[in-house]
């Protein structure tokens, strides 16, 4: 040992075994000497859940786009309002969805048809009718949680393309941060259609 210490008093390996005999020989510090953890304060949550939800993509599908060209530029009056229900679609071609060949994607990308029938992407806003603003943070936890529609136990699964199995991967801390973003959002009033079941799409 004392070989390996002189060797290392001229490097940062050094430092680093140097530090190491120190707390065998000391006790380590007691548990309740170390800084607490600091609770975040709303605007921290608000940051924290803003840049989750813009890097975890909500708004790919939940935000309404405007096409211009090659790019989807996201209509900045209805970030993460879903669907927009007054957008007329175009007829589905059942040919394409047959044995499962294809799945569609409405061109902004709020509105998928696969053989779960037609999901329709869901207000994340808190208008307190058609989107979030009557839930709880437990409500959300719950919901990406469990994959139940509206975090009820004994509700109906969540449809795909919503990837809440990767959501649920989060801590509680990270979902409580986004729902607090979702909470802080303007409020769009949009009533997002229930989804088709695929017995609807059968020819
Ligand atoms: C790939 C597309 C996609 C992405 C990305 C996505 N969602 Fe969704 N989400 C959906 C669809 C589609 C639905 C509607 C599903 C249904 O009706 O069962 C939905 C539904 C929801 C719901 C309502 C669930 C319920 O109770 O019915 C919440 C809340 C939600 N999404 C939050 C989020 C958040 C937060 C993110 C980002 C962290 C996100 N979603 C990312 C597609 C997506």
């Amino acid at each position: 040992m004392k070989e390996l210490i002189s060797n290392a008093k001229q490097g940062l390996f050094g430092i680093f075994i140097l530090s190491l005999s120190a707390c065998t020989e000391n006790p380590s510090p007691k548990a309740d000497s170390l800084p607490a953890k600091t609770e975040m304060t709303h605007s921290d949550m608000v940051l924290r859940g803003k840049y989750m939800v813009n890097s975890l993509g909500c708004g790919d599908c939940h935000t309404p786009k405007h096409l211009k060209g090659m790019d989807m530029v996201p209509d900045s009056g209805r970030i993460l309002s879903g669907h927009v229900s007054t957008e007329p679609l175009n007829p589905i071609d059942k040919k394409n969805l047959k044995s499962g060949n294809w799945i569609l994607f409405s061109p902004d990308l709020t509105v998928t048809v696969g053989p779960w029938g037609i999901s329709y992407s869901a207000n994340l806003t808190p208008d307190s009718t058609t989107g979030l603003g009557n839930w709880t943070a437990d409500q959300f936890l719950q919901t990406i949680r469990t994959g139940k529609h509206m975090g009820q136990p004994g509700g109906r699964d969540i449809l795909p393309p919503m990837p809440v199995q990767d959501l649920a991967q989060l801590n509680d801390e990270d979902l409580k941060s986004i729902f607090t973003y979702l909470q802080s959002l303007p409020a769009v009033h949009n009533q997002v259609p229930a989804p088709v079941p695929p017995t609807a799409l059968a020819n």
